[in-house]
């Protein structure tokens, strides 16, 4: 079928709407009408060539759409299934599927970056080219076709355009409050970038009963936003950050602390807002092959944990349909993540928004 996507040709590039040819399902696989795709700051890395990808290829990895047609062997889910995309598809089997770290199957690795579907070949092209799939989606697309793995059903009664936003920002973020630092009740965090993925963080934070939520960022804009999920207090981004944080407690530094903007100086800034024994957590994503130079005599004196988060820790297909029946019971703050909604046409002008900081998600709804 003739399909409309946001295409990336070259790194460096912006996004082309072109028509792209889609086949169809096979074995295993799944057509999903894309409902709506967040503009996740991932899909940046790849436009801006800090994460390196095989090109052309279409991004988007934060989707929620209808299952249309399924093919061969599909028991996961039915024709009119509403489906969140997960990014990282887990087998069931391996390791780390059967070591309760599904986010870290490794069995799809190779193929998701490689661009491809799982069986190591395109269902997408342009001009009798192979166009590439980022992890295994590419739903910046009015359809896409996916492994069944990476669809987890959700219940029909919420709106597909919050729903996308679980399959990254809020799955990473509340997951890495809950599940990577388990926050506990009474407890201090500190969240640097309060974007789609920082915000998450902050309200994770605030539903694990943190007491005191300290939000940093560069941008303005941001600090009504993050005191909308829970922040209890906002500061801006600078040399005096780290005394107004042990100012807010007690002289110490914070329980926890999250990085959630991916840029190596600010990790490093980062495990100074967390006390001695406390836990430095990593969300955002450094440019690939970047390194970042942490004070070891410091980390080892001061007993501090440093942590990767990857997808939140989440276990997709349990933790999706958790997600939404907290926002379903008021607990999650979904609708508030959604600053505009974007026409597929206008996805360059999303992410020009995004990057100036002001607002909470885009989100492309098709
Ligand atoms: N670990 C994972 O599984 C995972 C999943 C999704 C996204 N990410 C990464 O998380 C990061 C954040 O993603 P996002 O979509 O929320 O991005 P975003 O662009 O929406 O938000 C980034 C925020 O950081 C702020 N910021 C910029 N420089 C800052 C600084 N020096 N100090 C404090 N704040 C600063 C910006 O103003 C903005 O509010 C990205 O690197 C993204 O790739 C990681
Ligand atoms: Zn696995
Ligand atoms: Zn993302």
């Amino acid at each position: 079928m003739q399909i409309k996507g946001a295409l990336l040709l070259r790194p460096g590039e912006r996004f082309v709407i072109e028509n792209l040819t889609l086949q169809p399902p096979q074995a295993g696989e799944v057509l999903v009408r894309i409902a709506a795709s967040g503009v996740c700051h991932s899909d940046y890395h790849v436009m801006s060539g800090t994460t390196q990808h095989p090109m052309p290829c279409v991004c988007g990895h934060e989707g929620a759409g209808v299952v249309e047609a399924v093919g061969e062997n599909v028991s996961r889910v039915q024709e009119g299934d509403h489906v969140i995309l997960s990014w990282a598809p887990d087998c069931g089997q391996c390791f780390y599927c059967q070591h309760g770290k599904p986010n870290l199957c490794d069995t799809y690795v190779g193929p998701i970056w490689a661009g491809t579907m799982l069986d190591g070949t395109t269902r997408l092209s342009w001009n009798g080219q192979p166009v590439y799939h980022y992890c295994g989606l590419a739903c910046f697309a009015e359809y896409v076709v996916v492994s069944e793995r990476s669809c987890v059903p959700v219940r029909k009664d919420v709106p597909l355009t919050v729903a996308s936003l679980v399959g990254c920002a809020v799955a990473t973020g509340v997951g890495a409050a809950m599940y990577t630092a388990e926050v506990r009740p009474g407890e201090s965090v500190v969240v640097y970038g309060a974007g789609g993925v920082g915000l998450n963080i902050i309200q994770g934070a605030a539903l694990c009963g943190a007491s005191t939520i300290i939000s940093v960022d560069t941008s303005a804009a941001k600090m009504a936003i993050a005191r909308e999920f829970g922040a209890t207090h906002t500061l801006a981004a600078g040399p005096d950050v780290h005394n107004a944080i042990r100012d807010l407690t007690g002289g110490r530094g914070a329980d926890h602390v999250f990085e959630a903007v991916g840029v190596p100086f600010v990790q490093e800034e980062s495990l100074g807002a967390a006390r001695p024994g406390g836990t430095l957590t990593l969300v955002g994503l450094s440019p690939m092959g970047s390194g970042t130079n942490l004070p070891g005599a410091i980390i080892t004196r001061e007993e501090k944990t440093i942590k990767g988060s990857y997808y939140g820790t989440v276990n997709a297909s349990r933790d999706f349909p958790l997600f939404i029946d907290l926002y379903q019971a008021g607990r999650l703050k979904l609708d508030q993540l959604v600053t505009r909604e974007y026409p597929l046409e206008e996805i360059n002008t999303a992410y020009d928004a995004m990057l100036s900081g002001d607002s909470a998600r885009g989100v492309i709804v098709f």
